[in-house]
């Protein structure tokens, strides 16, 4: 009996000492996993194209360590000397296999860390600017530094550069709590103050002919409106509302811009900067069966997250069955991430978690569940995720008879503004049932972001014309009724405060 305790003893000493297990990043730009990626876009029912492995593969890796850049008088004594002697480094420092934890720690930096590479500029006149604190106001975070700059040591020397994932994709809470993955919003009571402290970054963008957002071509001399259809024009639609954009002046584009930026968002290549979509939680990302409010693409795997931080970086094709967006000038951003960067992403944003919910469980969220089920929100918003992973119906799409088997669809509309799902580049025709996990912190509802609380989602006077929504209005509207998704709206308004009770305690 004693020597079975000894051998047990020794398989668990010898199990336990296993070293944790090690993998290696898969091959992102990957023509098996490309094949079906994609959701093919209403109207046209063909997939995006993707380019080809060999074209991804040769542009080059230029993903590098970033630091942060501080305000005028608060940088620590000997940090400007010591970025200048740092020299440049990679991203990823070793190469190869990594247990999970690794992995993680690695993609931690990534996140953080990441630049806008083509935004790297060692032109002395804008360095000067951020750093003798011409480049007023600004944003200070309480550390000192500034929100979303970097510093970024080069072969060439220290270029200043704008923070990529973790600028769109960081929640900064009232108290000042930074959260990572949840989508950008606090750090100004409405976005569109915050950028303002962008000159540097609006003229950068304006020299190199980018768009905000939309990093992956360089359009350089061509006009705003010119910039701006072929960023979001959609050609196959005889009605195409991007039509009036090819006339824009700057002024003009920069009024949009603003306007497209109260829905929480900011307006990303082949989206719209007339139908926005807001910054989606990247809390909980591995749950969610699709990629964006109009599932673009599957999310199959690490590898279909990999894919798409590829696509928005510099992957992009922007190719529509015939319709070839780019022009004779347009150039793809020569620059790319490694795969062990993308891989090491994905991990870090699976391994995001929440912030501490401090919205108790009392007796107005338990009957605000049990409201939760009596209105039928539970078929939909199934828990314990909260969401069934389907797909809905934009009001007016029918489900074309060859949709890929890959798709959930519930044949139903909640009847909110279809424009993104049928009248854009991203439009699928459908609409996921988001999660409400996270609810509480959110900030901006519905896929545009018209809505800015709870509340305002739950008051039945919304479906109004008369309303003035708190979150995305269109350029020059004050007032407008935003539609749809009228599930609890009937509600009393007692049962009202126990539903949101419940929710943010989600
Ligand atoms: C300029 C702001 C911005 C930057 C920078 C940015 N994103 Fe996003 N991201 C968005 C917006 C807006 C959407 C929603 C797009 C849509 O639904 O059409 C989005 C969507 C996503 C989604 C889909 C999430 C979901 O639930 O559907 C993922 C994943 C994602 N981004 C990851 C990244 C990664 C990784 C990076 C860095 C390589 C990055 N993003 C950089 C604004 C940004
Ligand atoms: C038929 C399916 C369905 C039912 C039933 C349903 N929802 Fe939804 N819900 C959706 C879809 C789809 C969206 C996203 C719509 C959009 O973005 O345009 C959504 C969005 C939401 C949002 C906004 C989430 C965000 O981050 O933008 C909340 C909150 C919400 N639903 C709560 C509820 C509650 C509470 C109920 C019950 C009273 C309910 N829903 C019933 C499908 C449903």
């Amino acid at each position: 009996m004693a020597k079975l305790w000894i051998l047990l003893l020794l398989v668990c000493v010898f199990a336990g000492a296993q070293p944790p297990e090690r993998s290696k990043a898969p091959k992102v730009w990957d023509e098996k996993a490309l094949a079906e990626w994609a959701t093919p876009i209403a109207g046209l029912n063909v997939r995006p194209s993707h380019i080809r492995p060999k074209e991804y593969y040769d542009l080059p890796v230029v993903s590098l360590r970033t630091y942060p850049v501080y305000a005028p008088g608060r940088e620590p004594a000997g940090y400007w000397q010591r970025i200048q002697s740092t020299g440049p480094k990679p991203l990823m420092e070793k190469k190869g296999s990594r247990t999970a934890t690794e992995w993680i720690e690695a993609g931690k930096i990534a996140f953080e860390e990441a630049d806008f590479f083509h935004l790297r500029t060692l032109d002395p006149k804008y360095i000067a600017e951020v750093r003798n604190g011409s480049l007023a106001p600004s944003r200070v975070l309480p550390d000192g530094t500034l929100f979303g700059l970097r510093w970024v040591p080069t072969k060439q020397g220290v270029a200043l550069s704008s923070s990529n994932c973790s600028f769109c994709h960081t929640l900064y809470l009232p108290d000042g709590a930074r959260v990572p993955g949840a989508p950008f919003r606090t750090i100004a009571p409405r976005p569109p103050e915050t950028f303002k402290v962008w000159p540097v970054f609006s003229r950068l963008q304006v020299e190199l002919g980018v768009l905000v957002g939309s990093p992956p071509f360089l359009m350089p001399g061509l006009s705003v409106g010119a910039r701006l259809s072929q960023g979001y024009g959609v050609p196959w639609k005889s009605d195409d509302p991007h039509e009036r954009l090819k006339t824009v002046t700057q002024e003009e584009y920069e009024q949009l811009d603003l306007a497209a930026r109260s829905s929480g968002g900011l307006p990303r290549w082949n989206g719209s900067i007339i139908f926005p979509a807001k910054t989606p939680d990247l809390i909980g990302i591995q749950e969610r069966r699709y990629i964006d409010h109009t599932a673009t693409h599957l999310h199959r795997n690490a590898g279909d997250l990999m894919r798409y931080a590829a696509l928005v970086t510099s992957a992009e094709a922007t190719r529509f069955g015939p319709h070839e967006m780019g022009g004779p000038d347009t150039k793809r951003i020569r620059a790319r991430f490694s795969d062990d960067d993308l891989y090491a992403l994905a991990r870090y944003l699976y391994s995001l978690t929440p912030p501490a919910n401090p919205n108790p469980f009392n007796e107005s969220a338990a009957a605000g569940q049990r409201l939760f089920q009596r209105e039928g929100c539970v078929n939909c918003h199934t828990p314990p995720l909260y969401t069934n992973n389907r797909l809905t119906l934009a009001s007016g799409f029918a489900v074309p008879a060859n949709a890929p088997a890959s798709l959930e669809i519930l044949p139903v509309s909640v009847g909110t503004d279809p424009s993104l799902a049928l009248s854009t580049r991203k439009g699928t025709g459908y609409y996921k049932i988001p999660s409400l996990k996270g609810v509480w912190y959110r900030g901006r509802y519905l896929h545009d972001g018209s809505l800015a609380s709870l509340e305002e989602m739950f008051d039945p006077s919304r479906l109004q014309d008369s309303h003035s929504p708190g979150g995305w209005r269109p350029l020059g509207t004050k007032t407008r009724a935003v539609k749809g998704h009228e599930f609890g709206l009937g509600l009393t308004p007692a049962e009202r405060s126990q539903l949101i009770a419940f929710l943010r305690t989600l």
